[in-house]
């Protein structure tokens, strides 16, 4: 479903910083369909960078980046950001909803961005699912932050997406909802079939997934 292949990526040295700036390479690293790995390594290995790179947010110096069988580097801009919007779902590690949009509108969005019909009775359940049904017409300043990282996981499953790139799913959230969360989405998954991509500093979160990859060691 996603593979890497000779992949360079590197950030020049911002003209404040006294280190050589990062560079990050993977060599070959495969996931096959309805896998769910989680990513781990270091706080600034890159897990974050890589997720970036998997739903072409951005592009590499060098490598292919092969999601559903496209390489997502040979594609135009727009046509990359309708792939994405297609194909992926992504939990960004801050929840980037919208404001001025109730929850329901945000997680709604989810659907109108792939230019697809918006299916408000998923959008209402996934929100309830997440414990959320009585918060639909809040905007996202009247949520608590766990509360508007459970929409933004909302909002990554409301498209049916062929892949879901979370990036520190539970971070915001209390052990409690961060279980509930953790078995939405996996259970989700399970039931359409969905590739899981995990990014997560949390040993509890990386031990129910299928396999672990450190950063570190995809080089
Ligand atoms: N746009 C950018 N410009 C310059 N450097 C960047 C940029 N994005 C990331 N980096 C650098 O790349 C490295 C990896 O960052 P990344 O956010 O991928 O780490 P991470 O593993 O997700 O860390 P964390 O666990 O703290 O979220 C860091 O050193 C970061 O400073
Ligand atoms: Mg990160």
């Amino acid at each position: 479903m996603i593979r890497l292949l000779g992949l360079h990526k590197s950030f020049p040295r911002q003209t404040d910083e006294q280190s050589s700036g990062h560079s990050l390479s993977v060599s070959d690293f495969e996931i096959q369909a309805g896998e769910r790995v989680a990513l781990v390594g270091a706080s600034g290995s890159g897990k974050t960078t890589l997720l970036n790179l998997m739903s072409g947010l951005i592009l590499p110096d060098q490598g292919s980046v092969e999601v559903d069988g496209v390489d997502i580097t040979q594609l135009k801009e727009s046509a990359r950001d309708r792939f994405r919007a297609r194909t992926i779902g992504y939990l960004f590690q801050t929840s980037h909803l919208l404001p001025g949009f109730s929850a329901l509108e945000n997680v709604e969005l989810g659907a109108s961005f792939a230019g697809r019909a918006v299916d408000r009775d998923r959008a209402k359940s996934l929100l309830d699912a997440v414990g959320l049904g009585h918060r639909h017409h809040h905007q996202p300043q009247q949520l608590s932050v766990g509360q508007q990282s459970r929409v933004a996981l909302a909002r990554a499953l409301v498209n049916r997406p062929k892949v879901v790139l979370a990036d520190e799913p539970t971070g915001a959230l209390d052990p409690e909802s961060g279980k509930a969360a953790l078995k939405l989405l996996l259970d989700t998954a399970g039931e359409e079939n969905i590739t899981v991509i995990c990014a997560t500093h949390d040993a509890g979160v990386a031990s129910v997934l299928d396999r672990t990859v450190r950063v570190e060691e995809l080089q």
